[in-house]
């Protein structure tokens, strides 16, 4: 099977009836009640094709009134919640295992407003991180994350997911950058915290709590966050490295010598090269001649040209000389930059492209990063799988993943616990970025000790006393269930 997820359903949630169907429509409209079987499979299905739920009834509110009335509705009657932004996560989350009502946030799409002196954006969660960046760029601004998913994920999920991305290296997390949050609770109790301000030390800054949650303490229905200023000097670098620790001295030195204008720092491996170049079309090796078991995507953003072009120049020049480079090349045009993050966005599609694929998504110290990869391939030597590492190298966030021809028992056997046990044994998280979800909700024990994870139950308990929303995910199920 593909996940390890809970495998009951909770009997103490109601099953859907006509009187609720039509207290739906009465509140949001027919065209906002979904119920055709045919537009509920996509709902019911994740991007990777690995988890699948037997939901009979999406909902799309348009306001936060509309979803504070559904889930007071859902609430009273006891009828389980998914919230669903874009639905790109990779863990599970946004899918329900049973026939728990999927609360799509899509409707919820306006910008409320955006200060262009300070760089705040005010939006609801359903808008789609790529069309945010358009209308910030206009003004001179970016999002301050940025991944391969922009295209369809929304940043409610985006913040439900605590995503990180590609440039967390420079803007940092969305526990810094998110100022406010507004969120419905289980009984449909608005949380507004929708603030704008750099600064307010006015008691527990309750919106952290959303950051990450992952939908199981209410559904965000707007954000407020901080834009940074959009650079007008890009550049990124491709280099070969021969082995995964001068990978590190090449970050060492990239800190040292790119300073403020590094924006990422990101490895794949040999594997995931081939991959990327086998399945995807249109993608061209910017190092046709240069075979190494290790690549990095380096960029810098800065404000002047020729400042950071010669910043770039000499610090390429520098590992070359040095050889802990082996070969490498500067985008010259943005169509190269273009390019080169193209194979590095485009290892996770490749991935889908070549079959099922088990992935984790581990936060383990960097020095130690690759021995990981190693170890699951040699215990996997023998089996008919492709094991590939990635990741945000700069951020000790490692993608370990392993391609196979069909989702098999006998394979995930190889990988778990043994994933799990590695990354605990060093203090590492076995959720850097993409979180639990229903792949891991019976995993946080590898990460979090046991009193930490009883006050996380507390915490669900105040917020959303009879479980609704989006149950059987993030926190171990037999705990939920004896609180
Ligand atoms: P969904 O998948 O719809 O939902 C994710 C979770 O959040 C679910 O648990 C859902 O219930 C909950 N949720 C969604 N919206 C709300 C809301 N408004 N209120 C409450 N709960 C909500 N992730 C990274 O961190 N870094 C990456 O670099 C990255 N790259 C990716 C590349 C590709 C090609 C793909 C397919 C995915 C990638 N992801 C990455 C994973 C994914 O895109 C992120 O987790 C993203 O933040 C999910 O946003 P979404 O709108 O699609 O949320
Ligand atoms: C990435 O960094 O490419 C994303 O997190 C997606 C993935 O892990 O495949
Ligand atoms: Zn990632």
């Amino acid at each position: 099977s593909a996940s390890t997820a809970a495998a009951s359903r909770n009997e103490s949630f109601a099953t859907l009836e006509d009187k609720d169907r039509n207290f739906f429509r009465e509140v949001l409209g027919d065209s906002n009640v979904i119920t055709d079987t045919d537009a509920l499979q996509p709902l019911n299905e994740d991007w990777m094709g690995k988890y699948a739920g037997k939901s009979k009834l999406a909902l799309r509110p348009k306001s936060t009134e509309q979803v504070s009335k559904v889930l007071a509705y859902c609430n009273d009657r006891r009828l389980a919640i998914v919230p669903q932004g874009g639905n790109t996560g990779l863990v599970g989350g946004s899918i329900p295992l049973f026939d728990e009502v999927i609360l799509l946030t899509a409707g919820l799409n306006q910008v409320i407003s955006f200060d262009a002196v300070s760089g705040t954006l005010v939006c609801q969660a359903g808008c789609i991180l790529e069309h945010l960046d358009s209308q910030v760029s206009a003004q001179g601004f970016t999002m301050p994350l940025d991944l391969g998913a922009k295209g369809s994920c929304q940043i409610g999920g985006n913040v439900s997911t605590n995503a990180g991305g590609l440039r967390l290296l420079r803007y940092g997390s969305l526990h810094g950058s998110v100022l406010g949050i507004e969120a419905v609770l289980a009984d449909g109790t608005v949380v507004d915290a929708l603030q704008t301000l750099r600064k307010d030390n006015t008691g527990y800054d309750l919106k952290q709590l959303f950051i990450g949650s992952e939908g199981t303490l209410g559904v965000v229905t707007a954000v407020s966050l901080l834009c940074p200023p959009r650079s007008s000097s890009v550049h990124v670098c491709y280099l070969a490295v021969p082995d995964f620790a001068t990978t590190q001295k090449v970050f060492v030195k990239a800190r040292q010598r790119l300073g403020e204008i590094l924006s990422a720092f990101e490895f794949f491996d040999q594997q995931a090269l081939d991959l990327t170049l086998k399945h995807l079309e249109g993608i061209r090796n910017p190092l046709p001649d240069t075979q190494t078991p290790f690549y990095l995507v380096v960029e810098t953003s800065g404000s002047n040209e020729e400042h950071d072009n010669e910043k770039l120049q000499s610090f390429l020049e520098e590992v070359m000389e040095e050889e802990m480079v082996l070969d490498g090349t500067i985008a010259q045009d943005s169509a190269q930059i273009a390019g080169i993050w193209g194979i590095r966005e485009g290892i996770s599609v490749a991935l889908k492209h070549a079959g099922p694929v088990y992935k984790y998504d581990l936060s383990i110290p960097v020095a130690e990063m690759y021995d990981l990869v190693e170890e699951t391939r040699q215990r996997m030597a023998h089996l008919p799988v492709e094991v590939v590492g990635y990741g945000h190298l700069g951020d000790g966030n490692l993608h370990l993943n392993v391609s196979c021809q069909k989702y098999d028992d006998e394979i995930l056997r190889h990988i778990e616990p043994f994933v799990y046990e590695w990354t605990a044994a060093r203090r590492g998280s076995i959720s850097a970025e993409h979180g639990l979800g229903q792949m891991k909700a019976e995993c946080i024990r590898y990460t979090k000790p046991q009193p930490v994870v009883d006050l996380m139950l507390q915490v669900k308990n105040t917020f959303d006393p009879n479980g609704i929303l989006n149950p059987y995910k993030v926190l171990p199920q037999v705990m939920a269930v004896a609180q």
